[in-house]
């Protein structure tokens, strides 16, 4: 039977080059706090245990994670990584793998860190290690002249020879915990920083035999730790120079790969074009033939084959279906329902409203709370006047009906199939199939006007 994994996140420090009232752990890298990226490629590793050592901002990290399944462990005062990984280890049991990660490194792959940890047994630890050509700063691997791995040197503990060498320690390790159990005790803190350095393990562990088995990622920003907002902007170019990469892999254009954003998790058919700055949050599903217009924002929505979203929509909580037209200066908010073929036009809102399968609402609009069926015509300037100050009501409005424009629906109010509002109406009453409803003051035409003349 393999050892349990449980994974340590060392999330304590203050991060103060952040100059932020806000913990470093919770600033986002692709809308989400790094610390809950490390979180969820933990989970990706199926760890039985997910340990998080918390300190400065504890309460705001508490706060903001969603997590039934994280120990919290409370260091007081930042002695050392090998003093903050000591906090969590009561909780983790014997026969268990440890994993160390760090919740200001944000973007590890979990198959560098499944080698990783493949690599750990009685008689071995994993060491993530990265070649740098500017390695200062880090901690130095020392290798013996066999090249085998037996001391992590601090940049401030280092001899100018040491210094010179490019591997250097990512900080991320996996070791049997019942090793730590025996070592972390054993650390001292006599050293240039005064702390009780995690990476003095390494040195205890090659002093008994242990072999240190060294992994590296496929790329170096796979182990890049932020410390200011400058590192925090370039990891997050990283991240979505990936990401536009993959979708450009997966069968989409994009007219600009540096002008695009992905928050979340978006799942692309083929043939998708995308114009530029186009941002995209939450779960977004996009069909084959999809095209995104410039300057639009979509969040949780399901777009199917065809659909079209012009310039400057925004839609949010949407389910479009085939071929259907969005925009330009569309806004679709949650629990917009677009059947096939049906188009939202420009300066429309929607919310919660379910349009059917070629219906048309093409110009400056709000329907809200409102069911529409097939080939519907809305016109311009129509408004569902949905809420009383109280309460809302609904909206019904029957297949082929033809609402003339500027006309408010005062609802509840149903509009049985075929019926046709005069523009200019104001409806306040149900309307039968096929009737035509005219709500509005009669015109009234006097002959010969006299204009107002200017007083002198
Ligand atoms: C550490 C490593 C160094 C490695 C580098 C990679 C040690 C002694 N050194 O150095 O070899 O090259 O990471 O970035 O481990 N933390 C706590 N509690 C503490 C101390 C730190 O939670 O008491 C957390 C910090 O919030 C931070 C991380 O651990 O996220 C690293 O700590 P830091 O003191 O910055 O270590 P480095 O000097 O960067
Ligand atoms: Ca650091």
């Amino acid at each position: 039977m393999s050892a349990p994994l449980h994974v340590i996140i060392l999330a304590a420090g203050q991060g103060s080059r952040m100059k932020s009232s806000l913990p470093k752990v919770l600033h986002r890298v692709a809308g989400k706090p790094m610390l809950h990226h490390v979180m969820d490629t933990s989970r990706a590793l199926g760890a039985a245990g997910l340990h998080c050592v918390i300190g400065h901002g504890a309460d705001q990290v508490r706060a903001i994670t969603p997590a039934e399944d994280v120990h919290w462990a409370l260091q007081e005062q930042q002695l050392g990584t090998g003093h903050a990984v000591a906090q969590a280890l009561p909780g983790v049991p014997d026969n268990a793998t440890v994993l160390v990660l760090y919740g200001d490194v944000p973007l590890t792959n979990a198959e560098t860190l499944v080698a990783l940890v493949s690599r750990v047994h009685d008689t071995s630890l994993g060491l993530l290690t990265v070649d740098l050509a500017n390695p200062d700063g880090y901690g130095r691997i020392v290798r013996d002249h066999h090249g085998k791995v037996t001391a992590i040197v601090e940049q401030k503990d280092a001899s100018d020879d040491q210094k010179t060498i490019g591997e250097v320690n990512t900080g991320i390790l996996a070791v049997s915990a019942s090793h730590l159990k025996r070592w972390l005790p054993q650390l001292s803190n006599s050293n240039a920083q005064g702390e009780y350095y995690l990476t003095d393990i390494i040195a205890m562990a090659a002093g008994e035999g242990i072999t240190i088995e060294v992994a590296q990622p496929a790329t170096e920003q796979e182990v890049q730790g932020v410390n200011n907002r400058i590192q925090l902007a370039e990891l997050e170019r990283w991240f979505q120079r990936s990401e536009a990469q993959r979708l450009m892999t997966e069968g989409a254009s994009l007219a600009d790969p540096a002008r695009i954003d992905v928050r979340g998790s978006l799942s692309i058919g083929q043939d998708v074009l995308i114009d530029v700055n186009v941002v995209f949050e939450g779960r977004v599903t996009l069909g084959n033939n999809v095209s995104i217009g410039p300057n639009c924002v979509l969040r949780d929505a399901d777009l199917a084959d065809g659909v079209v979203v012009h310039a400057n929509s925004i839609i949010e909580g949407a389910q479009i279906h085939q071929s259907a037209q969005v925009g330009p200066f569309a806004r679709l908010r949650p629990g917009t329902v677009l059947e096939a073929g049906a188009k939202v036009g420009n300066f429309v809102e929607t919310k919660k409203a379910h349009v059917g399968a070629g219906s048309k609402i093409n110009h400056l609009s709000y329907v809200g709370d409102a069911t529409l069926g097939e080939d519907v015509n809305v016109g311009a300037g129509t408004i569902t006047c949905n809420y009383d100050g109280v309460n809302k009501f609904q909206t019904v409005l029957g297949d082929r009906v033809f609402v003339g424009s500027n006309t408010a629906l005062v609802a509840p109010v149903t509009v049985a199939a075929d019926a046709v509002i005069g523009a200019g109406s104001t409806i306040t009453r149900d309307i039968e199939a096929n009737d035509l409803a005219v709500a509005r003051g009669k015109q009234r035409n006097i002959k010969g006007w006299q204009r107002p003349q200017k007083n002198s």
